[in-house]
């Protein structure tokens, strides 16, 4: 006979019956109506967490930017501020605080004029601080406008056809013309003298990418600036830069610190970041800054006083946990410049090592190496011609498979990489693309690289080589 009866134990707070067997745990739960009655809340947790195993694992995806692995402890705190909204700066001073001291340290990397009085706010990430920011060139723009006695009707953003969506959106919710400038033949960023070209009195501003979503190149925001200067001299008219660092923001100051893209050149007047990427915190945390209180017009800005207090706001939405604030206080504390550096540095040195040996088999050509943010984009060999055409003889001209295919096969050992097309100017160019991040260890790659080599030797029926991308 057993000691304890599991009728006792239940009495007693402890619910020792079988997990997945026991009364209550066999229950069928309808998927999209709410349910009659209650279940425990074991068996709620077990019956989500069950279907949430089918996602696959998010150290995996190399198709994202977004921070896949944190400390322990930084999971713990962002647990402990999910329930504190980030919005009522009175009732959790310190939580603003937090957020306060972040947006100091983030002006001292991104060179502000005066880091000690940042101009900006946390946001729920780029999308969000990218709106903003748009918004003031907008304004600003309007201002300027209405000053010379000009016309407001048509206002226009230059931005590259390799921008991200986020703009897109903005050019659309905000009635704002998106100039695309093309992407030279052959190149994956834009040329500083197409950009001054494509400006006119219209233009509210101009985007510069500090790494590129579609391959990790950086811009050459200091070249846009230097020809946006001569339009300046020449026809007098002012166009200002916003540099979208969604990646490169937290990345650059790092491993990069001699590049010159932020404030330090003074046609830059605002900047955005995710700190859900090389900010290492998990979704969904982003910055925004602005060079000073003149870039950012004082109209935007909405003070209310019903949370207690008086205090600004001017972020798209109002509540928020404090989560994303914390943890990315939590890695600046944690990590300090050094740590930082040096996990950025690692990923880098990754994506190289990675790119070295995708480059060296015989069915792939590297287009971006990893030499800006850790991020690997690879084609066919003898794809990559500025005629779109494969090169006569190549890999290119001659495989029987797509990346698709390839991309499908890893998919089946694990990983999630995604296949797809350049952006627009060179949309024939299908390209993979891998995303390099912490945690992302010399280990892991070296066992991404050999299911490589098998899914390649499934596609070209060669066999299974895993070795073949350590070959060279
Ligand atoms: C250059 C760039 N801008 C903006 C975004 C949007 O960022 P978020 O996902 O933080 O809204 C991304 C996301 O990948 C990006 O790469």
């Amino acid at each position: 006979m057993p000691k304890y009866s599991s009728a006792q134990s239940l009495q007693d707070g402890l619910d020792v019956r079988p997990q997945f067997s026991r009364d209550g745990a066999v229950v069928d739960i309808p998927r999209r109506r709410m349910a009659e009655s209650s279940v425990d809340p074991e068996t709620a947790y077990h019956v989500i967490a069950d279907e949430l195993m089918l996602d696959g694992h998010a150290r995996l995806n190399v198709a994202t930017f977004g921070t896949t692995w944190m400390e322990p402890q930084a999971e713990k705190l962002m647990a402990e501020a999910a329930d504190k909204n980030l919005v009522d700066r009175d009732e959790y001073p310190q939580t603003a605080q937090l957020e306060d001291r972040c947006l100091d340290i983030i002006a001292d990397f991104w060179n502000a004029p005066e880091p000690d009085n940042p101009i900006g706010c946390s946001t729920i990430g780029s999308s969000e601080g990218c709106m903003l920011a748009g918004m003031a060139l907008k304004w600003r723009w309007k201002e300027r406008q209405e000053k010379a006695g000009k016309s407001t009707a048509n206002p226009k953003l230059i931005v590259g056809a390799n921008v991200q969506v986020c703009w897109h959106k903005f050019c659309r919710y905000w009635e704002v013309e998106p100039v695309e400038v093309p992407i030279r033949p052959g190149e994956t960023t834009l040329h500083p003298e197409d950009v001054a070209a494509a400006c006119d009195e219209d233009t509210i501003g101009v985007i510069g990418i500090l790494g590129s979503t579609f391959d990790g190149a950086y811009e050459d925001i200091a070249g846009m600036a230097k020809a946006l200067d001569k339009l300046e001299i020449e026809t007098g008219t002012y166009v200002p830069i916003h540099v979208d660092a969604a990646s490169g923001g937290l990345f650059a100051p790092f491993v990069d610190p001699e590049l010159v893209w932020d404030f330090r050149i003074e046609r830059v007047q605002s900047i955005n970041a995710s700190g859900h990427k090389y900010g290492l915190v998990y979704p969904g945390v982003g910055w925004v800054l602005w060079r000073n209180e003149e870039a950012r017009p004082e109209g935007l800005v909405f003070r209310v006083d019903y949370l207690g207090g008086d205090h600004p706001t001017m972020s798209l939405n109002f509540t928020k946990p404090g989560s994303g604030v914390v943890a990315q206080y939590y890695q600046f504390v944690r990590l300090g410049y050094e740590g930082f550096k040096r996990v950025h540095q690692h990923s880098r040195d990754i994506a190289q090592m990675m790119a070295a040996a995708i480059d060296g088999m015989d069915e792939f050509e590297v287009i971006a190496d990893g030499s800006d943010l850790p991020v690997v984009a690879f084609c066919f060999k003898g794809a990559n011609t500025t005629s779109g055409k494969p090169k006569k003889d190549s890999y290119a001209a001659n495989v029987q498979y797509t990346l698709n295919d390839v991309a499908d096969w890893m998919k089946q050992g694990g990983w999630a990489v995604p296949a797809y097309n350049f952006c627009a100017d060179r949309e024939n160019l299908e390209i993979i693309r891998i995303v390099v991040r912490n945690a992302f260890s010399r280990d892991l790659a070296q066992m991404f690289l050999m299911e490589l080599g098998r899914a390649v030797g499934r596609c070209d029926g060669t066999g299974e080589d895993a070795g073949r991308a350590f070959r060279h």
